[in-house]
């Protein structure tokens, strides 16, 4: 028998992912998409997972806009908090378990290694500081609920640093990247088919499962913005890709600061549910080759 999942958002690189692997696994997925379920009206979001009654709710919603957070605050702590908590406060133990997604940038960079999931958080911005405050609710909302904190999410799909790259090399003029923020890029593929292989086992998991909690996931190896745009170009550009000059993050001032060194330890991901990921670059070869399909 499927697992019945309700998905929250359709349209962001991992929720596209998600639809777009779900009908290789044993799932039943109905996607719901912000004209029926709008983040932005927590008791919505409550209310549809209680008259849907799925065995696992999947949030693949959620503000992203890290820079407009910085003047949107109450926006992104709605989104990114309010709801999710409504979503746990649903979940649990006579109902569906509950996946939910945060970012490295609930860290500050400073710690000089790469970041467990014991470790303080302490985000530097509005958006971490609302994804920060999701995570903590929905943990404390919910006994079944695995928060996967991830970074860096790139795809083939809408606007991302793989497809904001390509478009700035298609335009010719001089790129300049920073090169002093370091962390692990994501392939929304990757995370998706991994949230989707473990979704019968979820949902049928009691609360105390070890999997339930907070565990960090992104593809292996630590790059910088620069190394990753370079390696986007070369991948899709071959001969023809252009130089990447490198700046620093003061160079590039915006309204949010980020982490210097985000950079997520991945141990308890490859403990916990014997899950290896694969290295960025291999990643990163697949969202060009079907970029290339596509375009
Ligand atoms: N992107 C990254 O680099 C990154 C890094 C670390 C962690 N994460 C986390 O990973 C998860 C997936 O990110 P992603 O890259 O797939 O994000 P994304 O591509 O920016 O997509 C965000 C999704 O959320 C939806 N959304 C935004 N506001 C909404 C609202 N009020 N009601 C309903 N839906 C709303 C968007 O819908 P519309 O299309 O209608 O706006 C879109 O479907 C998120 O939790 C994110 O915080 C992302």
């Amino acid at each position: 028998m499927s697992v019945r999942v309700l998905q929250f958002g359709t349209t962001g690189q991992l929720a596209r992912e998600l639809i777009r692997q779900a009908p290789a696994w044993p799932v039943e997925l109905t996607a719901l998409p912000r004209a029926e379920a709008d983040l932005n009206d927590a008791e919505q979001v409550a209310r549809l997972v209680h008259e849907r009654r799925p065995d696992l709710v999947i949030n693949a919603a959620a503000y992203t806009a890290v820079d407009r957070a910085e003047t949107d605050i109450e926006t992104a702590f709605e989104v990114n908090a309010q709801s999710p908590a409504c979503m746990a406060g649903m979940c649990g133990a006579g109902g569906p378990a509950l996946i939910h997604f945060s970012t490295d940038y609930v860290f500050d960079g400073e710690k000089g290694a790469p970041y467990l999931e014991t470790d303080p958080p302490e985000p530097l911005g509005v958006y971490g500081r609302s994804k920060l405050s999701g995570e903590q609710m929905v943990l404390a909302s919910c006994p079944r609920a695995l928060v996967l904190r991830t970074s860096w999410v790139v795809s083939a799909h809408g606007r991302n640093f793989v497809t904001t790259m390509l478009r700035l090399a298609g335009e010719g003029g001089p790129i300049r990247v920073v090169d002093d923020q370091f962390g692990r890029p994501t392939s929304a593929a990757d995370l998706a088919g991994f949230v989707l292989s473990q979704a019968e086992s979820l949902a049928a998991a009691p609360a105390g499962d070890p999997r339930f909690g907070l565990v960090h996931f992104a593809n292996a190896g630590e790059t910088t913005w620069k190394r990753l745009a370079e390696a986007i170009f070369a991948e899709a550009l071959g001969d023809a890709a252009p130089p990447v000059a490198a700046i620093a993050t003061a160079d590039y001032p915006t309204p949010a600061q980020r982490p210097a060194r985000g950079t997520l330890d991945t141990g308890k991901l490859e403990s916990l549910f014997g899950y290896a990921p694969r290295p960025w670059r291999a990643a990163l070869a697949e969202i060009i080759a079907e970029l290339k399909v596509t375009a």
